[in-house]
């Protein structure tokens, strides 16, 4: 039976990750293994009814960040593990990284209580705590993701946050960066679309989660 993999993809708004997202899920249908595409928060019936509320919703960092590991929790007994157990591969849009770099570096919530819950809601039967396998973080310039963002919908309570906001939250990601090194990929995202997409396929391909010639 294969290993199961784990990739999770982060990046502050506007950082156009998640149209790389389905890319690297058809890579692995296409190497003929089972895949799992999955967002945070979000990914159950539960933990989207969380998501909601959490983008469109007032409410005080603390709740913001319950909420976010509320959704994790649900999201990672009901659907991250079983498909790890299963031998898939879970190709996920945000995971506690993100909590770090948003509730922890953007609204300034207690980055202890954050590794404590981060424990808590990740621990594993066998000891030890779930983390992605390989995550891959599309940096940009705040500046320039705030140019892109200007272009797109309707932004909801974080996509609305002011540039100094995302200053912070780039900051947290290169926190999170610098404290777990081997796990992170940094994908340059100011490259054109097509530039970015080779980046990833050649992680994936340096890492061997890929046999192909990317
Ligand atoms: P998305 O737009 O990439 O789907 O993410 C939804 C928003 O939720 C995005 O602005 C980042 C935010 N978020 C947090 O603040 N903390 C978290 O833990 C996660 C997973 C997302």
């Amino acid at each position: 039976m294969n290993r199961g993999i784990f990739i999770s993809f982060e990046g502050i708004d506007g950082a156009g990750k998640s149209s790389h997202v389905q890319a690297v899920a058809d890579a692995f249908t296409h190497a003929n293994r089972q895949v799992v595409q999955t967002r945070e928060p979000g990914g159950t019936p539960l933990a989207e009814k969380l998501r909601d509320m959490v983008l469109h919703d007032a409410m005080d960092p603390l709740c913001e960040a319950l909420l976010m590991f509320a959704a994790r929790r649900d999201h990672v007994q009901q659907v991250i593990e079983p498909a790890l157990a299963r031998g898939d591969v879970v190709v996920c849009d945000r995971f506690t990284d993100a909590t770090f770099a948003y509730q922890g570096a953007g609204r300034g919530f207690d980055l202890k209580v954050l590794s404590q819950l981060e424990q808590w809601v990740q621990a594993l039967p066998s000891g030890g705590v779930r983390q992605p396998d390989l995550t891959l973080w599309f940096a940009l310039d705040p500046a320039m993701a705030a140019e892109r963002l200007s272009k797109a919908r309707v932004p909801d309570r974080f996509e609305a946050q002011p540039a100094a906001f995302f200053a912070k939250v780039h900051q947290g990601y290169t926190d999170r960066q610098q404290a777990d090194p081997k796990r992170f990929a940094r994908i340059d995202a100011s490259a054109p679309l097509d530039a970015v997409r080779s980046q990833v396929m050649q992680v994936l391909h340096e890492r061997l989660y890929l046999q192909d010639p990317p």
